[in-house]
């Protein structure tokens, strides 16, 4: 196990920046996930720290090691891509013994550590069969158990789970949580799934265009988005945003939205100081805004334009002046499409954010 650190590390394809000056620190054991859009630099920044990618500038370090000049092989990191990359031509036990041999362990030992990482991944029954034989969910098995047995100080994963079926993903997120719970190496995750970055990862690393937009745990991304880029990454269905007037409601900064006025959070009024006449951009969660099938006091009415009953919740699509917004709430009443609603928002969850900058007051 090790640490992992960035500096300013930089790699362009032409005329791409692919990595804009990242630094980061993974800490020695930390499961970190890289999470952003298609294109946005993750792969290329796994690469980077697996010695696959030659960088335009910057450092990595592992442990206490610059590795930033060796190939992937002295870096005591191993891979598991989203293609399983499993050799045809071995069995499931030559497959996971694969890179021991290279290294020329003796083959009782192998056959050990073989059976010891296959047990882990519940492929112990399988160890004599050829890919063909195995399901994607096994293959995939395979790959992890032909990684964790060279007992690398890093792991790195590059959605390893994307071409598996909806339910397999479940399942296997699961696993790969238990394992490393077990094995506790360094981890660092690449996916463009928000669900599994939020379920895995001790912290998150949003990134957009090359660059880190957010670190934090998966709690602090999700309840406090740094920009309304991040609000709307995470989250099924993610952040609504609105504009608003700030105004003075009697010496009280409040948010005005056509004819409706919220008090301004007590955690935000410093932030809004001197911007008393100007807009805002608001971003509420869908689970945060109350709705009332009878409207009371201090409601902000709205029409229901779409309900979708989804189980455990209703999402209601509303209309509120010109605004569409998402609202997550309990199954019953149902409420039907073209009723009126009241709309309460939980001010303590409300964000604010500047409309030019998109950055998050606080
Ligand atoms: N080998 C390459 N040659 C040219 N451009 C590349 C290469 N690899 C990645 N890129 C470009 O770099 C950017 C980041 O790509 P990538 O790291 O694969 O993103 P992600 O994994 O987040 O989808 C993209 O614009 C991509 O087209
Ligand atoms: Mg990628």
């Amino acid at each position: 196990m090790a640490e992992i650190r960035l500096e300013d590390v930089r790699k362009t394809f032409g005329k791409v920046v692919a990595v804009r000056d990242v630094s980061l620190t993974i800490e020695d054991g930390e499961f970190l996930v890289f999470l952003g859009p298609s294109g946005c630099g993750k792969t290329t920044t796994l690469r980077g720290v697996a010695g696959l990618e030659r960088l335009d500038k910057g450092r990595v370090f592992i442990g206490t090691r610059d590795v930033t000049e060796l190939p992937p092989s002295k870096r005591d990191i191993a891979m598991v891509f989203q293609s399983y990359a499993v050799f045809p031509h071995m069995t499931v036990a030559q497959n996971v013994g694969f890179g021991l041999r290279m290294h020329g362990m003796s083959k009782v030992k192998i056959r050990e550590a073989v059976q010891q990482a296959s047990q882990m991944l519940q492929i112990d029954e399988l160890l004599d069969r050829y890919p063909a034989q195995l399901s994607g969910g096994q293959r995939q098995r395979v790959a992890v158990a032909r990684a964790i047995v060279m007992k690398p100080q890093v792991l790195l994963m590059d959605e390893p789970l994307s071409n598996l079926d909806a339910l397999l993903r479940l399942q296997m997120r699961a696993e790969l949580k238990r394992l490393h719970r077990e094995i506790g190496t360094t981890t660092v995750y690449v996916t463009h799934d928000q669900i599994e970055a939020l379920s895995l990862g001790d912290r998150i690393s949003v990134m957009r265009d090359g660059a880190i937009v957010q670190l934090d745990d998966p709690n602090t991304v999700y309840d406090r988005p740094r920009t309304v880029f991040v609000g709307g990454v995470i989250g099924t269905p993610p952040m609504n945003f609105f504009h608003a007037e700030v105004v003075a409601d009697n010496a009280v900064p409040a948010l005005k939205v056509g004819a409706f006025t919220v008090p301004v959070p007590a955690s935000l009024r410093q932030a809004v100081e001197g911007r008393i006449g100007g807009m805002l951009s608001v971003g509420i969660r869908p689970e945060n805004i109350q709705v009332h099938a009878q409207e009371a006091e201090g409601d902000v009415p709205a029409l229901v334009l779409v309900t979708e009953p989804l189980g455990a919740q209703q999402l209601l699509t509303v209309e509120v002046g010109d605004d569409v917004l998402k609202v997550a709430t309990a199954p019953e009443p149902v409420l039907e499409a073209g009723t009126t609603v009241g709309l309460a928002l939980v001010e303590e969850k409300l964000r604010l954010y500047d409309v030019d900058t998109e950055q998050a007051l606080s």
